[in-house]
């Protein structure tokens, strides 16, 4: 079995260890542009290069090294639709979103960010607690990261809210879904957290109509891609006071230019796309599973619907 492995960040050497030692009968190839490989069986990739899609088109399957496949579904149309894309399911993302979207509700709940600016400028002030009845926290994207998030946050009491594409069911979560639920969802979510894939019905889903949906004083938590914000908007409502205040771990534009708005904004609080990494041993033990029961020809989970674009 032979797999053709991309590493845009070139750091292949601890990938080809733990394959070794988790899926022994592979022969790992490096791919690099412009070089001629061996036919390979599988492809393990995150944002493949345009100049390999001759070889990723070749393969049985290709296993995409993240949650998101936005990256590798812009060349859909260059790899034969009987290839299963397939993409990561959690792999240790799961508990890294849950602690981050968890430490941002609770920082703005508890104004841990008001403290942190009042302390930079020494001031000693206790300021007015908020109330949990008026912060619901509303979850967009109820898969695999979503409900794990909601999971985590459901020991503290706030109202919880998801929304989704079809119809969910959750204990303890008010559930709405497809384009008719977003208005009601949004209406009442003080937090908007952003878990979706980019797709192109979620492009820009946080544009400023939507986001003037949110009640005045509202927070947003983006983890999911930066083309879900309209990046502009949300400068005009944070100075307007709408928006309270945004963590923000996706960007347009990445690494985010330093020229650009957010920088200035102390309401925007700034994380490189590190709210949820690929763990390099879970990828491989979980792509090592899916390997070996394509092999046997059973079914795998993860596989990409590419109509649905996630
Ligand atoms: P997932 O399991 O595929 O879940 C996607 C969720 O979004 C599903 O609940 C789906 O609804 C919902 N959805 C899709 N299109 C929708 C639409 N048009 N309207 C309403 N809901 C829609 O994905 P995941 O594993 O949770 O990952 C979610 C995203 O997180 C990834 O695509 C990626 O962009 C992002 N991510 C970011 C980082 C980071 O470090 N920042 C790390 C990992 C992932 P249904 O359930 O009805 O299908
Ligand atoms: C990271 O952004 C991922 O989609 O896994």
């Amino acid at each position: 079995m032979r797999i053709l492995l991309h590493r845009a960040d070139g750091k292949t050497e601890p990938w080809i260890k733990d394959f070794g030692k988790y899926l022994p009968e592979a022969e790992v190839e490096i791919w690099h542009a412009g070089e001629k490989n061996q036919a390979c069986d599988y492809a393990v990739v995150w944002s493949p290069p345009e100049a390999m899609l001759p070889e990723l088109a070749q393969v049985k399957a290709i296993f995409v090294t993240g949650a998101g496949v936005d990256a590798i579904l812009k060349f859909s149309d260059a790899i034969p639709a009987h290839i299963p894309i397939i993409r990561l399911e959690d792999a240790g993302m799961g508990m890294q979103m849950a602690e981050y979207v968890t430490h941002s509700v609770l920082r703005y709940y508890r104004r841990l960010d008001e403290y942190e600016a009042q302390a930079r400028a020494g001031q000693w002030l206790p300021l007015p607690q908020h109330h949990k009845e008026d912060f619901a926290i509303g979850v967009m994207g109820m898969g695999v990261l979503g409900t794990r998030v909601l999971e985590a946050l459901a020991p503290f009491g706030f109202p919880l809210r998801g929304w989704s594409r079809t119809q969910k069911a959750m204990p303890g979560v008010q559930c709405f879904h497809g384009e008719d639920g977003l208005d009601t969802f949004l209406r009442g979510t003080r937090v908007l957290v952003c878990m979706l894939p980019l797709t192109p019905d979620t492009n820009n889903i946080m544009s400023r109509t939507n986001m003037c949906k949110l009640p005045q004083g509202a927070f947003l938590i983006n983890v999911a891609r930066g083309a879900h914000l309209a990046e502009p908007d949300l400068v005009t409502l944070i100075k307007s006071g709408h928006i309270a205040a945004a963590t923000l771990d996706v960007f347009r534009n990445e690494p985010l230019p330093l020229q650009h708005p957010f920088w200035q904004e102390p309401r925007i609080t700034i994380t490189p796309h590190i709210s949820a990494l690929t763990l390099r041993r879970e990828s491989v033990v979980q792509v090592t599973e899916k390997i070996r029961k394509f092999a046997q020809g059973e079914q795998v989970a993860g596989v990409v619907d590419r109509n649905r674009g996630y």
